[in-house]
């Protein structure tokens, strides 16, 4: 079973989460820049292929790349990941996973979310300028409600609420395709 892990990563998390996901399953790793460069014929051998991208403003960022390739690789294991800022239960989250697919893709791809976090030091600055605009509309917002107060709060300085558990869905997942090939 060989498995390959593409990422794209502003801050860490989801290279992190990539890392974790490319050791559990001693697949290979490629930062999407790397991927790019590569020919079709170098995605050949892999049976199980997976991207992930960090969330911005509800959408996976650069999904469309591996979205492209991926109606033709479908007689691969496909998955993606979104890693975001926001707690798995934050209701946006299913609104993300369920807008970056169409019901045609979701027939081949499945896709998954991992807690991130946010790392300010690490973020460009037209980042840094748009959730500090973000953060600060959040906190002046008349009506907002408690979590939303709760979210800005957490959202005006850095945290990593990641775990490495939030990888054994997408493990268990890409990792089907050796145990039916073992029994
Ligand atoms: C401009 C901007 C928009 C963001 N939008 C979302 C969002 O819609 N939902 C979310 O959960 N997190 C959002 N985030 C948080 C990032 O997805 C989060 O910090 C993630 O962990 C970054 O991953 P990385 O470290 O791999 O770059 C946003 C961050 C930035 C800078």
């Amino acid at each position: 079973m060989k498995t390959l892990i593409i990422y794209t990563s502003q801050t860490g998390f989801t290279k992190r989460y990539a890392q974790w996901l490319a050791e559990e399953l001693r697949g290979d790793l490629l930062d999407l820049k790397e991927a790019k460069k590569k020919r079709e014929d170098y995605f050949k051998d892999y049976d199980a292929i997976c991207y992930g991208g960090w969330a911005m403003a509800g959408s996976i960022v650069k999904a469309k790349w591996f979205l492209g390739k991926a109606a033709n690789w479908k007689d691969k294991r496909l998955a993606m990941f979104c890693v975001g800022g926001s707690p798995c239960d934050n209701p946006d989250i299913d609104v993300i996973l369920q807008k970056a697919l169409t019901d045609e893709q979701k027939k081949y791809i499945k896709i998954f979310y991992c807690q991130g976090g946010f790392n300010y030091a690490n973020m460009k600055a037209p980042s840094r300028i748009a959730m500090k605009m973000f953060v600060s509309a959040l906190k002046n917002k008349k009506d907002a409600t408690e979590k939303e107060k709760v979210m800005a709060e957490m959202m005006a300085s850095s945290y990593d609420i990641s775990d490495i558990k939030y990888i054994e869905p997408i493990v268990s997942y890409l990792g089907e395709k050796e145990y039916e090939k073992a029994v």
